[in-house]
């Protein structure tokens, strides 16, 4: 799915050369490189604070954390992700709502956000699903008309562009917090866990700086509950150095994601990724839709030609048996259902060669031919 190891070695001799520098020196906690990737981090994505932690499950913590949420205030997020959106409200004894998403591009549907407002309502959660924009513009109109906080999980999306009454935005500097993920698959991947929450807000960055870091702005002073959250200086030396080419692997996602979609175009069983003007999809996925039952089929037959694919995500979260004590028993989400019934992720990555993507799809295109449409 990923070639991770291909992408090191083209940036080997600088990275290497980075994480040296650090291991000399011996400051691994809080090192140097920690400052000076939030501070780049800040100038790419144009947000006043970035406070880096150890990975994107704790951003979105540390975030719902720092709005000061009470126990039982619910939090609208989409059932259409990876747990770990709803896993942090639940640990916070927040309560989770699950909606439904829009089909085409398996973000958070604003409608069924407004239908899911209560008097508890605090916060929104949407996520950029796999490297696209979430429907920011109507998301903030409900979270301003009806006082919530808006949190961005932008893990899988970093760097990806919103443009809003011609003004690009950078993802995750729309709602009052953004999160993201250094996974190594992620967008901006380091080589271990990372992630990193983005604010306008000051008052908001000074609680995200405490709480990442056992809740105290000064050793061994602590001021509230806090965690134990921070991106090793190790991680952030590499960061540090795959930051100045965000762009060209965004580029690169991009160029393979043109050729799936010349290539597989036409085939009536298939919905490709759908990309807007408004919403740059980064493509840190490329899933597609399987009509006519055939998607476990088609996995099954990419498989025999030696070929990975996945199933983002195979059950919706409000199906989930974790969740179960939050989504009422008989709750449907038609769209959440179908996607995780029909969706397939093709391999994606930076380091793609024509030659793979060729092969994956006469590998596909054989098996439509086999089916017989
Ligand atoms: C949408 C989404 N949110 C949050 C996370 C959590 O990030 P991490 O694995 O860095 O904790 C992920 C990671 O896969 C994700 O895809």
């Amino acid at each position: 799915m990923v070639d991770l190891t291909g992408q090191y070695q083209r940036l080997r001799p600088e990275i290497d050369e980075a994480m040296q520098k650090v291991l000399v020196r011996g400051n691994y906690i809080n090192g140097d490189e920690v400052k000076q990737f939030s501070g780049a981090l800040e100038d790419y994505l144009e947000s006043k604070h970035v406070i880096s932690c150890g990975n994107g499950t704790d951003a979105l913590q540390a975030a719902l954390m720092a709005l000061e949420l009470r126990p039982g205030d619910e939090v609208i997020t989409t059932s259409f992700s990876f747990v770990a959106t709803v896993e942090v409200i639940v640990l916070l004894g927040l309560r989770p709502v699950l909606v439904d998403v829009d089909p085409e591009t398996f973000n958070i549907d604003p409608e069924c956000v407004r239908e899911a407002l209560t008097d508890r309502t605090r916060a929104i959660i949407p996520v950029h699903l796999f490297g696209q924009g979430a429907a920011m513009d109507r998301i903030m109109e409900i979270a301003r008309s009806h006082g919530l906080f808006v949190v961005e999980d932008g893990a899988q999306s970093l760097g990806a562009v919103w443009q809003q009454d011609g003004i690009s935005h950078k993802l995750g500097t729309i709602g009052h917090i953004g999160c993201t993920s250094f996974f190594p698959t992620k967008n901006l991947g380091c080589f271990g866990d990372g992630g990193a929450c983005f604010t306008d807000d000051d008052q908001l960055a000074e609680r995200l700086r405490m709480i990442v870091n056992h809740g105290s702005r000064k050793k061994y002073f602590n001021e509230r509950v806090g965690m134990n959250s921070r991106l090793d200086t190790l991680q952030a030396a590499v960061l540090l150095q795959k930051l100045s080419y965000l762009d060209d692997f965004i580029l690169r996602r991009k160029k393979a994601a043109d050729i799936y979609l010349e290539g597989l175009k036409g085939i009536p069983e298939l919905t490709l990724p759908m990309q807007s003007e408004k919403a740059e999809h980064t493509f840190n996925q490329f899933t597609i839709r399987v009509g006519n039952g055939l998607r476990d089929g088609l996995k099954e037959h990419l498989r025999d030609w030696g070929i990975p694919s996945m199933i983002y995500y195979p059950v919706p979260l409000h199906r989930q048996p974790v969740f179960a004590p939050w989504c009422k028993q008989n709750s449907v989400l038609p769209v959440s259902e179908l996607l995780s019934r029909e969706v397939l992720s093709l391999p994606m990555h930076t380091e793609m060669t024509n030659g793979q993507q060729d092969y994956i799809i006469q590998a596909i295109k054989d098996f439509f031919d086999k089916s017989g449409s």
